[in-house]
């Protein structure tokens, strides 16, 4: 049986009916380490870095960096992979930035991101040298001015805009538009670079934009560096200061089923190359620092995840209506809060004949918690285990402990071996925080 390699990760392959992931039996390592259990493939992961690397190199004749955007899924393994594979992180809290540290990356590959930084947060990011702080309001550019006044070594700063581009994404993860909570308002950009170059704690770096996520559209990239080059060029002709960097942030989308479209690193790479080599021709500017920042399109391919049915629900006919299985919206959100859909197969019998569409409801009470809608599955029951895929992306980042089930293990899977890389939360853990009256 093959599986479709847009899909399920590089190393994914069927053998004798048994989903296999990096080198490792799916079933196997679900009786060993239970389920709800997430897998992460390193091969997958790492291919998906170099990508990212290779393909800026190829289109972009000015200096690049690729940031990985950590909020997709981060742990200390993780930030440990992409600092071996010589990307930045960007974080978006205090404990994000901790993660990074731990992990040895270099504080000046790390940029620090937010709406609404808190103090020790943005002293955490200054006193641990972080490369740059993205600044999203004004208010937050005064803190930090104060907070870095008289300091020896400047904070770089990059100032984010609102672009005011919309994008055909979800509501929930569309954040270019001029109303979106993110980003300066492109009529305030002018104010707040004056007042940070004005700042003596504080080097301003470039300017930055994230128009989304899971975006599949090349020209609403194009139009994001075009704003910035833009605002680059105003800059330069009214404040008289030539800024060194561009970042368009991330959002390239992924394929969740099949008929959905691979995705292309290397045609985002040309379409952004190209729009920032023509605008900066056209405005007459430096080849500045491209820097980008894809989450998603790294690390969702990479994950799949376990779950074993424990139940069915039977329509009046007798066909099942419903599988139960033992995670659902804590571990994967996704699917109640976007109606986002999923692919999935048996592991243990991924070459059985589907049998008729079925729903497979997660464990939480919460009528919205189904992970999968019409799932065209095998006929299924209690003991069967169901794969995921493309689970790697917003799952375990934004999982959360709804009716005090702890939040599942994660491993990392490649050439045959399994690694444990966040252990399974235990009710110690979930009780630890609470205090007798
Ligand atoms: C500022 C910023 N950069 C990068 C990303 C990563 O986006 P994606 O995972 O879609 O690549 C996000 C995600 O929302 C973001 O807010």
């Amino acid at each position: 049986m093959s599986l479709d390699s847009h899909i399920w990760p590089d190393t994914a392959e069927v053998i004798g009916g048994r989903l296999h992931i990096g080198g490792c039996d799916t079933t196997a390592l679900a009786e060993t380490h239970g389920t709800p259990l997430y897998l992460l493939d390193e091969a997958t992961l790492r291919g998906a870095m170099r990508a990212y690397t290779a393909a800026l190199a190829r289109h972009y004749p000015g200096p690049a960096r690729v940031h990985y955007a950590s909020k997709a899924l981060l742990n200390t393994a993780v930030a440990q992979i992409v600092a071996e594979e010589g990307l930045g992180l960007d974080v978006v809290s205090g404990a994000e930035l901790l993660v990074a540290r731990r992990a040895g990356l270099p504080m000046g590959q790390v940029h620090m991101h937010g709406n609404a930084k808190g103090e020790a947060e943005l002293r955490r990011a200054v006193e641990w040298g972080v490369g740059a702080i993205v600044v999203d309001s004004l208010d937050e550019l005064d803190r930090l001015a104060a907070l870095t006044h008289g300091r020896e070594r400047p904070q770089g700063v990059l100032l984010r805009v609102a672009p005011n581009i919309d994008t055909h994404t979800h509501a929930h993860i569309a954040t270019g538009g001029a109303a979106s909570k993110f980003g300066l308002p492109l009529e305030a950009l002018g104010a707040a670079a004056a007042r940070a170059l004005d700042a003596s704690g504080l080097r301003l770096l470039g300017l930055h934009a994230h128009i989304g996520s899971q975006l599949t559209r090349a020209e609403e990239f194009r139009a994001a560096v075009g704003v910035l080059a833009r605002e680059m060029t105003r800059l330069r002709d009214d404040l008289g200061v030539e800024l060194e960097e561009l970042s368009p942030g991330g959002g390239l989308g992924v394929p969740y089923t099949a008929d959905m479209p691979p995705t292309d690193i290397d045609a985002y790479a040309a379409a952004l190359g190209a729009a920032t080599r023509e605008a900066c021709a056209a405005h007459g500017l430096r080849p500045p620092l491209l820097t980008v920042e894809p989450g998603r399109s790294i690390v969702a391919r990479a994950g799949v995840a376990l779950y074993r049915v424990l139940a069915r629900k039977l329509g009046p006919d007798g066909a099942p209506l419903y599988l139960h299985v033992d995670g659902g919206m804590a571990d994967n959100i996704r699917p109640a809060l976007y109606g986002a859909q999923y692919t999935s197969l048996l592991a243990s019998r991924a070459d059985a004949p589907a049998g008729p569409p079925v729903d497979v409801a997660g464990r939480y009470c919460e009528s919205g918690d189904v992970l999968l809608r019409q799932a065209p599955l095998p006929p299924a029951g209690p003991g069967d285990l169901i794969a995921v895929a493309v689970a790697g992306a917003y799952t375990l980042s934004m999982a959360s402990t709804y009716n005090m089930a702890p939040r599942p293990a994660l491993l990392l899977v490649g050439d045959g071996a399994a690694r444990l890389i966040q252990r399974r939360e235990t009710e110690d853990d979930l009780l630890a925080r609470d205090l007798f009256l």
